[in-house]
């Protein structure tokens, strides 16, 4: 199923409109189910229903880790690399990660856990939290996982929403010379979270945790109850395979919905394209399995192709701005998947960092989650690639489940600054407010899918309506991305970011909506507004414009104290970056605040403000203006 040729890429992708299910049946092929499928898809987007490999019976652990026993058993499937380079580094191979898997899927059972039951996990980059996982998929268990830079409120909504029976965590996790009490953090989610039955709690950087009878239950010690043996579950295509809480333009983010089959055929898929693996190389994506990129592309994708897949504890600057590239040189990567943030952080040291790593290894580089600038890109591609390295610019979304346009490495050419061409399966179309296709080349609009593909999302979880709302309704018979782009004279596609009120700081999606509740939740504060604005490193930061009338001491002293808030209602990711006081916001004499003008002044743009005589009381302006200047 990997295209070698620009020519079979045309090929493929012709075919993969003209007859999509021959096309993703032929692929689906590829993997091992227990019962085939009778149809391969059946969809409308009106309600919207989605079906991929109807009547398929399968368990995708079976495609990550027993299938490749026999060949491959002893094929490393994670390199874990520590936080501290100073620490060991752990190999598991297929077959040490299948029996982890196996009897940690024995733990789960032990505590409780069935079919169809939901298990948030909240844990460091450590191998548990792959086996963990893959646990869940084994025996059928729902996993949630949040990204261990949220907060217990946000886990708690989230444990809530879903209806966790069991949650999963460390005592503690380290990021660079920081240490995350994880576990306290979880003892305080709980309070609040009345299905949780049981928290399994695995030892790490020791540091002391209260365990709570009847409750809490340690990793090291449920394992030696069980043997390692455990059949899979046998799973329709169309259960449920994971939630994954993603920000919206609301302040409540949602649990977006994947599936067995689909998703498995399309993380699998992508993954051994648009990177070109070969059968020996190390795989290396700096992602946080927190996040899609992660479940995708360090766990499903990589495993179920046999791949060996990097997993790494801490962060590009720990403990100097060296250490991507000395996990490079010391694992020999031949395919590094990161982020334009980190590369832009790394690019501000300069070269020494460079000086005397051995990069050679490297064959493929990746990029994902934001919009890559040209100067990142060419630093990359020269630095990092020694220009002999194609970079694949990924686009897609946690709600895609796997990678929609990009480059296919060594295959398809790349571009700049351009995601380029949709992988086979993928119909993209740029379309107007009003929903009118926008066709040819050199144009822009908002980003539209016209067809469906194996990895959708089916629905986001307890709120199929909202499902529809969001990516359904806003164009008929389009899944809408919530993504400006534009298309250039070649046809290669740019995704210019988002035209709704999400952002996307560091990489991480986050709701203007979610923070401002946050900040508003702060006593004192009337009202708050936030925006985007440019950030060198970020690519986004965060402007807060708050109304706080009677504050608690200095201004200093207030902005800390609504970070403060901010970081226990959603996670320190959701700081904002710059916090501006103001007496009122601009108004539409309707009461919507005009974003628009806020965004100017953010960005400094204040010359040209555009039409304010339908604001309620445009002196504000001025004002804001005026203050900025302060900032
Ligand atoms: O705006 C797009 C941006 O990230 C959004 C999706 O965020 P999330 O669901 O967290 O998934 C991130 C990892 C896949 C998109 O709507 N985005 C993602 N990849 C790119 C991108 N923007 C520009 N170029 C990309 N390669």
């Amino acid at each position: 199923m990997q295209i070698t040729s620009f020519k079979q890429y045309e090929e493929d992708y012709k075919k993969s409109i003209e007859n999509p299910e021959q096309f993703w049946g032929e692929v689906a092929q590829n993997f091992q189910w227990r019962k085939p499928w009778f149809k391969v898809l059946s969809w409308n987007f009106n309600e919207p229903q989605i079906k991929w490999f109807e009547g398929a019976k399968l368990n995708i652990t079976e495609n990550c880790l027993d299938r490749h026993l026999e060949k491959n058993g002893d094929k490393p499937a994670i390199i874990w690399e520590p936080n501290n380079p100073e620490e060991e580094s752990v190999t598991l191979t297929y077959k040490m990660l299948h029996e982890r898997v196996c009897r940690f899927a024995n733990v789960l059972k032990r505590n409780g856990a069935k079919k169809g039951d939901r298990i948030c996990i909240y844990m460091p980059m450590v191998p548990e939290l792959a086996i963990a996982v893959l646990a869940c998929a084994r025996i059928g268990a729902v996993h949630s996982v949040i990204f261990g830079g949220f907060s217990a409120k946000s886990i708690a909504d989230r444990i809530n929403d879903s209806q966790c029976k069991l949650v999963i965590t460390a005592d503690g996790a380290y990021r660079g010379n920081k240490q995350i009490p994880l576990k306290d953090v979880i003892d305080d989610a709980l309070i609040g979270c009345p299905t949780v039955e049981k928290c399994i709690v695995l030892t790490h950087v020791r540091t002391p945790v209260s365990m709570l009878k009847g409750r809490d239950v340690w990793w090291e010690d449920e394992v030696k109850h069980v043997n390692d043996v455990c059949e899979a579950e046998e799973m329709d295509a169309e259960d449920m395979l994971f939630i994954l809480y993603t920000s919206g333009s609301t302040g409540k983010p949602k649990g977006v919905v994947h599936t067995c089959g689909g998703y498995m055929v399309y993380a699998g898929y992508t993954f051994s394209n648009v990177f070109n693996y070969q059968p020996d190389e190390v795989y290396f994506c700096t992602a946080d399995i927190g996040w899609i990129t992660g479940h995708s592309y360090i766990v499903y994708g990589p495993l179920s192709q046999g791949a060996t897949s990097v997993l790494f504890e801490g962060i590009p600057t720990y403990p100097s701005p060296s250490r991507f590239w000395d996990i490079v040189e010391k694992h020999k990567i031949n395919t590094l998947y990161t982020a334009p943030t980190a590369i832009r952080s790394l690019m501000s040291f300069g070269e020494d960092p460079l000086q005397g790593k051995d990069l050679s290894s490297i064959r493929v580089l990746g990029s994902v989650g934001e919009p890559i600038n040209e100067e990142a890109w060419h630093w990359f591609d020269e630095k990092i690639g020694h220009s002999k390295a194609p970079i694949v610019d990924t686009w897609w979304q946690t709600e895609t489940g796997g990678i929609m346009i990009s480059p296919i490495a060594t295959v398809t050419p790349t571009k700049p600054g351009y995601a380029t061409l949709p992988l086979p399966g993928i119909q993209p179309i740029l379309v107007d407010e009003n929903g009118n296709e926008i066709a040819g080349n050199s144009v822009s609009g908002n980003l539209c899918i016209k067809f469906p593909w194996p990895g959708m999302l089916r629905t986001t979880y307890g709120d199929h309506e909202r499902c529809k709302q969001t990516y359904f309704s806003t164009y008929e018979n389009l899944y809408f991305t919530g993504d400006g782009c534009l298309r250039d004279e070649d046809g290669y596609y740019r995704i210019t970011g988002r035209v709704d009120d999400v952002l996307n700081v560091s990489g991480h999606r986050i709701g203007t909506a979610e923070v401002e509740n946050a900040i508003n939740m702060h006593a004192g504060v009337v009202e708050s507004a936030v925006v985007g604005y440019p950030h060198d490193v970020k690519g986004q930061g965060i402007y807060a414009f708050v109304i706080y009338p009677e504050m608690h001491g200095e201004a200093e002293l207030s902005k800390k104290d609504i970070l403060q808030t901010v970081t226990r209602v959603i996670g320190a990711i959701a700081k904002p970056d710059k916090i501006l006081f103001v007496t009122g916001l601009p108004k539409t004499r309707s009461g919507k605040i005009m974003r628009r003008i806020l965004r100017k002044i953010s960005d400094g743009d204040t010359a040209n403000l555009g039409d304010t005589s339908t604001l309620l009381d445009p002196g504000v302006v001025e004002e804001i203006i005026e203050a900025a200047k302060s900032l």
